[in-house]
């Protein structure tokens, strides 16, 4: 994973370097001929909105093509505007071969896809790529009315928009909280980690699930995410309205207030902290 705000190095840059170094291992240990294709999230989900450097996923894309193994984006959670632009891969100036995408794609009705280079996707022959409600015609025009709407009503900016006001909410939380350790995101995708401490960063998984509960407690429904279970995302509509963002995030923030004082570190006076940019 490869992720700036747990990494041993000192920049963002040398974590790319080191995650790129050790994943060249990897390739080069099984052996790059026996390797049909890497997948990458561009800004991982379920593993707590990590963004990548832009350096690392351009190294990992020629690394990729110069050993002619395909660069899968996985853009089922970063897809259609999630994060401001249409796919997230957008972001690093990388083409790959192909992408899959699902959730946004019909708003909620069952329909994943693949989509890639022509050559790829024709050399699979009528019938090969088969599932029991592939090309179901409901939700295939569920799809073409969502992205009709999407790209007519321009709900990148508005995920951007959404995106600004949240992570400004949450840095002004983090600033206030020692509990949050990190707060990052791209568009509308944006995260933060709780930790105990914030120079150890050891992850705060008990306070994660005791905000969840609260939150609920007032209506406000949450999923914990990251390797540590330790991350709260925001994950509302892009349809959302103003109105509905804000009371959101006022019962999230009286969340965080309530298991802060139960957990003694209601003010954040660490120095030293670290805030992704
Ligand atoms: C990034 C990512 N990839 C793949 C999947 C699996 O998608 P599906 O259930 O549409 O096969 C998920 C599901 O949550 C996901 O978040």
């Amino acid at each position: 994973m490869v992720d700036v705000y747990r990494s041993s190095s000192a920049s963002a840059d040398e974590t790319a370097t080191s995650c790129l170094e050790a994943f060249g291992h990897l390739v080069e240990e099984l052996g790059p001929t026996r390797i049909a294709a890497t997948i990458m999230e561009p800004v991982q989900g379920e593993g707590g909105f990590v963004v990548p450097p832009a350096s690392f996923v351009q190294e990992v894309s020629r690394y990729c093509r110069a050993r002619h193994i395909l660069l899968i984006a996985d853009e089922i959670q970063t897809g259609f505007y999630r994060t401001g632009r249409r796919f997230g891969i957008e972001h690093f100036d990388v083409t790959p071969d192909l992408m899959t995408v699902a959730k946004s794609l019909a708003d909620g009705l069952p329909l994943g896809a693949v989509i890639g280079r022509s050559d790829l996707m024709d050399a699979v022959p009528p019938g090969g790529l088969g599932s029991t409600y592939g090309g179901n015609p409901v939700a295939c025009a569920a799809a073409l009315k969502v992205i009709e709407l999407l790209e007519r009503e321009d709900y990148g900016a508005r995920a951007r928009a959404i995106g600004a006001r949240v992570l400004e909410r949450f840095r002004s939380w983090q600033a206030a909280y020692a509990l949050i350790g990190d707060v990052r995101g791209l568009g509308a995708m944006v995260a933060m980690e709780l930790v105990t401490d914030r120079h150890t960063k050891a992850p705060a998984a008990e306070a994660t699930s005791a905000l969840i509960a609260q939150a609920l407690r007032s209506g406000l429904v949450l999923v914990k995410a990251g390797a540590y279970k330790n991350v709260v995302r925001f994950l509302g509509p892009l349809s959302i309205t103003d109105d509905e963002l804000e009371s959101g995030l006022k019962i999230l923030e009286r969340a965080l207030a309530t298991v802060s004082a139960d957990n003694g570190s209601k003010t954040a006076k660490v120095t030293g902290s670290a805030v992704s940019p």
